[in-house]
């Protein structure tokens, strides 16, 4: 099949393409490689080292003996987009080119705009861009579970059932989502259905969990295909982020009481569920939803379970409870549905102690390369103010810690290269 991909350059874009290209299909990847300026922004970056984009694509090339082939295109520039798309005439596509941050769509206002625009815009110009030159096209795209929140009923996949006034009716989810980025998920879950709706275009809407793991067996098989590995507070997830505390010494830090529970997911299982989603393509018309993940936890007991995992392996790590920047519910009622996948072919791979064990491992081998002061939270959900635990978790602020700070202030005050993004994007 031929396959376009967005966003191939990231975390889980990277492993599908290579993936999708393993399986034999055809696939061109593009990116727009907002993710690596987004870390320079933030002074962040993968742990591990990775290649540029078109270094990936030829080690790929030398060591399958496969092509993928990857261009730089905008989602947000409808000329580039739909040039690509009339010329590739994909038979899937599967979006993945969003800024897929909820810390970083709190930052302030430029930031929320920037998300917004990206991800609602990009998702839009697609749809057009499908509707006009490659109709039959399914489009996969990455939502998130988060745009749900965490209701006291259990969460359906995507639509429920309701009774109302005697009458009954199969309707959306009703969604909570936790932020400006799930919002913005949120925002295109609505554009892609009207669209689905209106032009009788086909889609699936994957609610992906908190992804966990690194490698695929592809991304681990050369050093020129390894994968991103993020542990900021900003676009790390918690687990990952646990196993880098662990490989820094610790301590784990908790937001808040700990209780918070979401679905999660391993990266192999990731790949999987797309190329599940691809084989079995909805009829036209239907915004088909499925709940990308495979197992729920709260972070408390990712916490135990990451310093069990250390303790056998000889390290010794705290567990620290500290200020939660988010507003969200710390504990709840948790159940969500996530059999549509399962049904579908998927064998999950379950947490497991030798994936934590792994993880730690691979932390420990680039830890050189960690940026301590980039791994708790600096940014306040309730009102945008700078949280002080950065630079006071080791005792002492670091020169790199109190930057980060003046530049949280800086854009707060709009004069960033961040709030001249945005703007440039409003036009
Ligand atoms: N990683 C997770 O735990 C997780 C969980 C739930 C949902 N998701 C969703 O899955 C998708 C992929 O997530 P990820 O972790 O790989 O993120 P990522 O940030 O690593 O990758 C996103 C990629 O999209 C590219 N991109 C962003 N905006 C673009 C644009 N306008 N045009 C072209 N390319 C653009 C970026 O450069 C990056 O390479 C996102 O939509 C994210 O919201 C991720």
């Amino acid at each position: 099949m031929r396959i376009l991909i967005a966003g191939g350059d990231g975390f889980c874009g990277w492993p599908t393409s290579l993936h999708l290209s393993a399986a034999g299909h055809e696939v061109v990847l593009i990116d727009n490689l907002m993710r690596r300026r987004w870390d320079e922004e933030l002074h962040s970056g993968s742990l591990t080292p990775i290649a540029e984009l078109q270094q990936r694509v030829a080690v790929w090339q030398q060591y399958s003996g496969r092509s993928i082939t990857a261009e730089i295109v905008d989602l947000t520039d409808e000329g580039q987009l739909f040039e690509v798309i009339a010329r590739v005439r994909p038979e899937a596509t599967v979006h993945f080119a969003e800024q897929s941050s909820a810390p970083y769509s709190m930052i302030d206002a430029s930031h929320a705009v920037a998300t917004q625009v990206n991800n609602v815009v990009g998702t839009l110009n697609l749809l057009f861009a499908i509707r006009d030159f490659a109709p039959d096209c399914h489009l996969v795209k990455l939502g998130t579970m988060g745009e749900y929140g965490t209701p006291d009923i259990d969460i359906e996949e995507g639509y429920i059932e309701i009774e109302h006034n005697g009458r009954c009716d199969v309707l959306p989810y009703p969604k909570q989502p936790g932020s400006f980025y799930h919002l913005s998920k949120v925002h295109d879950s609505d554009n892609i259905l009207f669209a689905c709706r209106t032009w009788g275009l086909r889609a699936t809407d994957l609610n992906q969990g908190i992804v966990y793991n690194v490698q695929t067996e592809h991304t681990a098989a050369h050093p020129g295909l390894v994968n991103r590995y993020d542990y900021d507070a900003v676009f790390g997830t918690v687990l990952n982020r646990f196993c880098v505390q662990t490989a820094l010494g610790g301590p784990l830090t908790v937001y808040g009481e700990g209780g918070q529970t979401r679905g999660f997911i391993d990266l192999r299982d990731t790949v999987r569920c797309i190329e599940l989603a691809i084989e079995t393509p909805p009829p036209a018309g239907q915004m088909r939803v499925m709940n990308q993940f495979t197992q729920q936890f709260s972070v408390a007991e990712l916490a135990a379970l990451v310093a069990k995992v250390a303790a056998r392996k000889g390290i010794e790590v705290e567990i620290r409870k500290v200020g939660n920047p988010r507003v969200e519910r710390e504990r709840h009622y948790y159940k969500a549905a996530h059999s549509a996948l399962v049904n579908l072919g998927l064998k999950p791979h379950l947490m497991s102690e030798e994936t934590i064990e792994r993880l730690i491992s691979i932390a420990i081998e680039h830890r050189g390369r960690a940026r301590k002061e980039t791994i708790l939270p600096s940014i306040r959900w309730r009102d945008g103010g700078a949280m002080h635990s950065p630079v006071r978790v080791d005792g002492e602020a670091s020169g790199e810690a109190a930057d980060r700070l003046e530049a949280t202030m800086r854009w707060r005050r709009g004069d960033s290269a961040a709030a001249g993004f945005a703007r440039g994007r409003m036009g």
